[in-house]
């Protein structure tokens, strides 16, 4: 049997952003044996690893994070190393409705990963040396930012992410890894209590942790209940496109490979026991971002200009819904180096180009193909 360098079990790899991760990590480290674990919820989708699913350093293995056993079993398998988290329920919307699986999964499940890693690794002579239970979080555990500036100024910094046309900041005050935690929807209560767990285990068995907080993401293989890829396919199809109150509420955005480039830098090169905020210095109001869509989707339709706007719907405002996110991320810039590699607009250009090329994937997705497929396939297993 071939022995890899190292283990890493990466959770929610068939998730949006997990599968841009275990992509990278499979393809760049051949070296090492990546165990994707996930559940495959409505939001996992094994299409999204088609390319890699044959090679052969990729493991998937179809489990529940909050199956203690379970995962204490793999641990063992497996030799485990290091652990990517991110298997989570991600959606506010889902979370207003139900918080209870929001608890379950992204709380104790993350808990079940860390005592089963903990006590995995205590077993071991060598400990924890070498070591890594790296957390993925959200920038939505800060809670919400003040929009001072509702026509935009002129940013403090300059980033690569940001469009070259739309370069602005809609307040004074951004979250840095030091701003207090003051959640405000199940989901960002659920997110931060995972993420005081998480350092709980380091300052108390010396777990080596990092946790990372990070924007809200764009690309391709989103679950098309998020906004960009709902829009877009509501564009391409003359659907409504329903904007939240005014459409005022900002948020900062990444594409998701810049992502997964900073996961990959800090899991090998993070300090451990530290945060990082991930972002793009990117903010966009929502009905900004949906006159961008619209603009894209019609040019690569051939279109005429403005064609879809009549599809803009204002609807009521979501409960509790957070004004402002904008994320400063500077510490991970000036310390390890990374920056976004993509400016918005290309970013933007490419999202809807993948969308509107894998309509096959779309219309899998939205009709839930791919789920009763999957789950014939991992019955009993
Ligand atoms: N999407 C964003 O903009 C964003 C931004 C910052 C942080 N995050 C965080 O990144 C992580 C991934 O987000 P995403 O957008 O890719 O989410 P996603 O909803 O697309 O994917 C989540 C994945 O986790 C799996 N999963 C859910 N419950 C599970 C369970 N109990 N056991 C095992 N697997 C389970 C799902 O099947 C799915 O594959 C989450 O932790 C999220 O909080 C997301």
């Amino acid at each position: 049997m071939r022995i890899y360098k190292r283990n890493i079990l990466i959770t929610g790899g068939a998730g949006f952003i997990g599968s841009h991760v275990v992509r990278m990590f499979v393809n760049k480290y051949p070296e090492y044996r990546i165990i994707n674990l996930d559940k495959l919820t409505y939001a996992g989708n094994l299409a999204n690893l088609k390319d890699i699913e044959n090679y052969p350093n990729y493991v998937f293995v179809k489990a529940d994070i909050c199956d203690y056993d379970k995962i204490q079993e793999l641990m063992k398998e497996y030799h485990i190393d290091g652990i990517i988290h991110l298997a989570a329920e991600s959606h506010v919307d889902r979370s207003i409705k139900d918080p209870f699986t929001f608890a379950r999964t992204n709380v104790m499940g993350t808990l079940s990963l860390l005592q089963a890693a903990k006590l995995y690794w205590e077993t071991l002579p060598e400990k924890y040396e070498g070591k890594r239970f790296y957390h993925i979080s959200t920038d939505e555990v800060y809670g919400a930012l003040e929009m001072t500036n509702p026509e935009g100024i002129e940013p403090p910094f300059s980033t690569t992410a940001s469009s070259s046309e739309h370069h602005l900041a809609y307040g004074k005050d951004f979250f840095y890894e030091d701003t207090k935690y003051n959640p405000h929807s199940p989901y960002s209560a659920s997110k931060a209590s995972s993420d005081h767990f998480v350092r709980a285990y380091h300052d108390t068995y010396g777990m080596p942790t990092i946790v990372t907080n990070c924007s809200n993401n764009y690309g391709p293989y989103q679950f098309p209940e998020k906004l960009i890829p709902l829009f877009i396919n509501n564009i391409r199809h003359r659907k409504p496109l329903p904007v939240y109150g005014k459409g005022e509420n900002v948020r900062d955005w990444l594409y998701v490979v810049d992502h997964a480039r900073a996961i990959d830098v800090i899991f090998h090169n993070g300090k451990i026991a530290e945060t990082y905020n991930i972002g793009g210095f990117n903010e966009w109001k929502n009905i900004d971002i949906i006159k961008v869509l619209i603009k894209t989707v019609d040019r690569i339709l051939g279109n005429p200009e403005g064609y879809s706007l009549d599809l803009i719907t204002y609807v009521t405002d979501r409960l509790g819904h957070d004004m402002r996110y904008a994320i400063d991320s500077t510490k991970l810039q000036r310390e390890l180096g990374w920056e976004p590699s993509l400016q918005f607009e290309e970013g933007i250009e490419k999202t809807v180009r993948w969308y509107l090329d894998n309509q096959e994937w779309m219309d899998n997705v939205t009709s839930g193909d791919y789920q009763r497929y999957y789950e014939e396939m991992y019955k009993g297993k």
